[in-house]
């Protein structure tokens, strides 16, 4: 293991989000490279026997193994603590990775865990057919009411758990107030930030213990990678690394990964500010064509999460929930006619998606379980991506104007 697992901001502490996003944690090499090396090695030689078990007692700190830590990875992971303003990170192979890895840690049989009843499809899957079959009791919960989530709490509940915005249906979550009352049962809140990134928001700072992303999207942003990312305190990271990632997943990070989300991470402030510009032209638009019911996204007055997303987010983000009047007969028609946005499950590429999360990323809940935890068959999600944005936005149009031709044909048949 290295040295420390904490975030060490090579004297960028005080700088901005974007100074740290390229400079934190980087540690310089023999030639002065600037970017960090990829060190593509399984393991590490020792001078002595005794100086490698000292290694493995944790008494003598280095590199030994890299399922366990690897140098490359290791100036990500301070670099990545660094933005998210937590003492530590680790890296994974994926975001189910991460969150497996997380959970295995610090849950046990007996336990129980309160999830927020919107997840994403995997995690949701992993906590009501994984969790449950090792013994650790699961309870969804809407979140959104913190009396509800107060009530929900007995001497089993370990663990708090949600996402904001939540990947389909966009609804926020109150991270401060969850924080606190789960602070006063000695609850740990762990907040998966994907959609927000650390640049609009920033968990730990309002009181969550870890935050969990799926790299695979904004922190890469380029669409071609699949990586996760947990951050929080020094001690807990040290135990996720060597409990969950090293024991019981092995869901290790490729070096070669930690290298590109560290070149896709150099632009994640440039790029969200985009994202976060267009999105909000496009809700805006969507939200007044006569073809749509509704548009969920924080940036509109509109949406009832508006006034806390102006609290905790620093700009609304760059996806986008919405239903058709015709329903998702409509939407099939609407997305069957794009031309430049793709269908396509993932987000936050540099590429426009669309999909349907009832038939795709949120197929492994029930049409019963969906019904229940607020995921409606007509949802369509949209991760706005970065081209021209006129060009997205005329792509949309043409796809929704698709719907009335189609109408159209079908009454004159
Ligand atoms: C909100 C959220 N969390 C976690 C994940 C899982 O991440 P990965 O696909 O990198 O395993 C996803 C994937 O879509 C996601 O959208």
């Amino acid at each position: 293991m290295p040295a420390s697992n904490e975030n060490n901001n090579h004297g960028t502490a005080n700088m901005g989000f974007a100074t740290r996003a390229i400079h934190a944690g980087t540690t310089p090499d023999q030639y002065g490279a600037l970017v960090p090396p990829v060190y593509m090695t399984s393991t590490y030689a020792f001078e002595t026997v005794e100086q490698g078990a000292a290694m493995f007692e944790g008494e003598l700190a280095g590199h030994f193994y890299s399922r366990v830590s690897n140098p490359t990875v290791d100036v990500l992971e301070k670099r990545f603590a660094s933005i998210e303003g937590a003492e530590a990170a680790v890296g994974f192979a994926s975001g189910m990775g991460g969150i497996t890895s997380t959970l295995w840690t610090v849950l046990s049989a007996g336990d129980e865990i309160i999830a927020d009843k919107t997840l994403y499809g995997c995690t949701f899957a992993f906590f009501e057919h994984g969790l449950t079959r090792f013994g650790v009791k699961v309870k969804f919960v809407d979140l959104q009411n913190a009396d509800e989530f107060a009530a929900a709490i007995t001497t089993a509940t370990k663990v708090v758990y949600f996402e904001t915005p939540a990947n389909p249906n966009m609804r926020l979550i109150n991270i401060a107030a969850i924080s606190k009352i789960a602070r006063a049962h000695d609850v740990l809140t762990v907040v998966d930030n994907t959609y927000s990134t650390p640049y609009l928001t920033r968990p730990i700072e309002l009181g969550a213990d870890l935050v969990v992303h799926s790299a695979t999207k904004y922190l890469g942003g380029h669409g071609d990678l699949i990586a996760g990312l947990v951050a929080g305190s020094a001690e807990l990271m040290l135990r996720i690394r060597v409990e969950g990632l090293k024991d019981m997943t092995g869901a290790v990070m490729s070096p070669l990964t930690a290298h590109q989300i560290m070149r896709g991470m150099k632009t994640l402030e440039l790029r969200m500010d985009r994202h976060c510009a267009t999105a909000m032209m496009i809700a805006k638009e969507l939200e007044a064509h006569p073809a749509v019911e509704q548009v969920f996204y924080p940036g509109l007055e509109t949406s009832p999460d508006h006034e806390l997303a102006k609290k905790q987010m620093y700009d609304f983000g760059g996806m986008i929930a919405f239903e058709l009047k015709g329903g998702i007969e409509a939407g099939r028609t609407m997305m069957n006619a794009l031309e430049l946005i793709k269908r396509a499950v993932s987000l936050g590429d540099p590429d426009s998606l669309i999909q349907h999360p009832a038939s795709m990323t949120h197929a492994s809940y029930t049409p019963e379980e969906r019904a229940s935890h607020g995921i409606t068959d007509g949802l369509i999600r949209l991760s706005v991506g970065l081209e021209t944005p006129s060009d997205i936005l005329a792509d949309i149009m043409s796809g929704l104007a698709a719907i009335s031709k189609k109408e159209n044909h079908q009454q004159a048949a």
